[in-house]
């Protein structure tokens, strides 16, 4: 159906041209994680600058729907206010619990498409690796 075919096509776009892929300069939060079920692991970076993720990259190995979330999350979350990024990921953690979603005032664009994961559940992990990196490190910045 029509969001199997999104799902797939914006997946492998994100996969085959991942956005914010690479460094961060200057000062900058570096967070690994891990997924354990595969061992592939990721690591995030962020510049956050008068309470907004002024930028945001990736690297790291991983399949294609954890590095395509990475990629729509890092999207997604450059430019936020801090509070909006992990309201953004409290959103994502009960998309991918099947749950119904309030986006008002929150542009997800891309990521939507990752509802169809919510139908692999072994594959739940992979895309929410990055989410899990970017709500720690926002966390530590927090409350160092
Ligand atoms: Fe192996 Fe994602 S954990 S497919
Ligand atoms: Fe390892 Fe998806 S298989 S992150």
């Amino acid at each position: 159906n029509h969001l199997d075919t999104l799902y797939r096509q914006v997946i492998m776009d994100h996969y085959k041209n991942p956005r914010n892929r690479g460094e961060v300069e200057g000062d900058k939060l570096k967070i690994d994680m891990n997924n354990p079920t595969c061992g592939d692991r990721i690591q995030l970076q962020m510049k956050v600058e008068d309470g907004k993720i002024a930028d945001a990259k990736f690297n790291g190995e991983g399949c294609s729907i954890s590095l395509s979330s990475a990629s729509m999350m890092t999207q997604a979350v450059k430019g936020l206010p801090v509070e909006e990024a992990l309201r953004m990921s409290d959103l994502f953690s009960d998309m991918m619990l099947g749950k119904d979603i309030d986006t008002s005032g929150l542009d997800l664009g891309d990521i939507e498409a990752l509802q169809g994961v919510t139908k692999f559940p072994a594959r739940i992990k992979c895309a929410t690796l990055a989410w899990k990196a970017m709500e720690q490190g926002l966390n530590e910045e927090e409350n160092a």
